[in-house]
């Protein structure tokens, strides 16, 4: 049921494994994803294998990300971003439940196959469904000529180069990336305005530096994670931008060092949770600079209160000894914070993992791409 590792036509230049070297290449993929695509002049994007004229862009009243395992969290992170930068209402749905549940088909809706591989078979099968209705989907793949690319014949390669790890890093980053293009291109055939296009084309542009010093700080990130590597559980929390970053913080931790870990929203905590806090379940808190700051504190404090571990992954400004640990990130454009903030989740995962001494590239009953059921 599995792909096997082409590890052989794939060399590791040095690292230790794939994993450190596909989150190293990281800021050259977002260069990578960026290039050509992005329009100084009239603040938008070019995504030219979309095949959409500005009016059918326009016509377009409602996204849908489907895709698997991180594909499905980068779908919810581009969800939020076709929202916030387009006004435009959009989700993210497993496309593994999605095949299966009769789904109603909206014909004025874009669907987004979200895939590394191309070849992932839940996925596969959701775009046949969709194609089957009259659905309009696009792709969003990595690997070119891969089935899933083939079957939507649009859509926007990811170009972050081979990923081999099963845990994915660079793959899922260009995906976010490649959505955050497609919610200004979509925002920008509406009320957007150029000012906010502007910005959001200068921030894409400082995402590679950012990511860089964000990987720079893994020596911090390994004495954490060593700290925490006895921990049996682990609550990932996070609201609204920092929720899809809470999920896949939480999936990279469980794949690849086998704690089990689980994503709640901040606020839901108190509604069942927070009865399993303790001083032997640390909580990673997730902590963008935006308006919710005050209600993340918050959160943080209730964890401690019940003498919860906290460490705080944020671009905020905390109050000093709020957390146990802190991870910062650099501030740039609030709306694509979920792309910075989830490098050192898998940083965390990545020593987490090898202070267990675990296999990082091939975890044990995981595949790098799932072909068939
Ligand atoms: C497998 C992998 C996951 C991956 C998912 C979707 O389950 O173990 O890491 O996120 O498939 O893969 P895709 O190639 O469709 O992005």
């Amino acid at each position: 049921t599995t792909v096997e590792h082409a590890a052989d036509d794939y060399e590791l230049g040095g690292h230790t494994d794939f994993m450190r070297k596909e989150m190293t290449e990281q800021p050259e993929a977002i260069a990578r994803a960026l290039r050509g695509r992005l329009d100084e002049r009239f603040a938008t994007a070019h995504l030219g294998g979309l095949g959409l004229d500005p009016m059918a862009l326009r016509a377009i009243k409602r996204v849908k990300f489907l895709g698997c395992g991180s594909a499905y969290y980068a779908g919810q992170m581009g969800a939020a971003l076709v929202e916030e930068l387009a006004r435009v209402p959009a989700d993210a749905e497993p496309a593994s439940e999605y095949r299966y549940r009769n789904p109603v088909v909206d014909p004025d809706a874009l669907y987004v196959a979200v895939s590394q591989s191309g070849e992932t078979i839940d996925t596969l099968a959701a775009v046949q469904e969709l194609r089957r209705k009259g659905g309009r989907v696009i792709g969003a793949v990595n690997v070119v000529g891969s089935a899933i690319a083939r079957e939507c014949g649009s859509g926007v390669f990811l170009h972050a180069g081979p990923e081999v790890s099963v845990a994915s890093t660079k793959a899922l980053t260009n995906m976010t990336v490649s959505f955050a293009m497609l919610a200004l291109l979509l925002g920008r055939v509406r009320d957007l305005s150029a000012a906010a296009g502007t910005r959001v084309v200068t921030g894409l542009r400082a995402l590679p530096g950012q990511v860089e010093r964000v990987l720079a700080d893994d020596a911090e990130i390994a004495r954490i994670a060593k700290r925490y590597a006895h921990a049996r559980h682990m609550f990932f929390l996070g609201r609204v931008r920092g929720w899809p970053v809470a999920r896949e913080g939480a999936q990279k931790l469980k794949e690849i060092s086998y704690i089990h870990a689980e994503a709640y929203q901040s606020a839901e905590l108190k509604h069942g949770p927070l009865a399993l806090v303790d001083a032997e379940m640390p909580s990673v808190v997730i902590v963008p600079a935006d308006d919710l700051v005050a209600k993340n504190i918050g959160t943080i404090e209730q964890v401690k209160a019940r003498g919860g571990p906290v460490i705080a992954v944020t671009n905020a400004d905390l109050p000093d000894g709020l957390a146990d640990e802190v991870i910062r990130v650099p501030r740039g454009e609030p709306e694509l914070d979920p792309i910075l903030l989830t490098i050192p989740l898998q940083l965390l995962a990545y020593h987490t993992a090898t202070a267990l001494g675990r296999d990082i590239d091939k975890p044990r009953n995981l595949a790098k791409s799932v072909t068939v059921e």
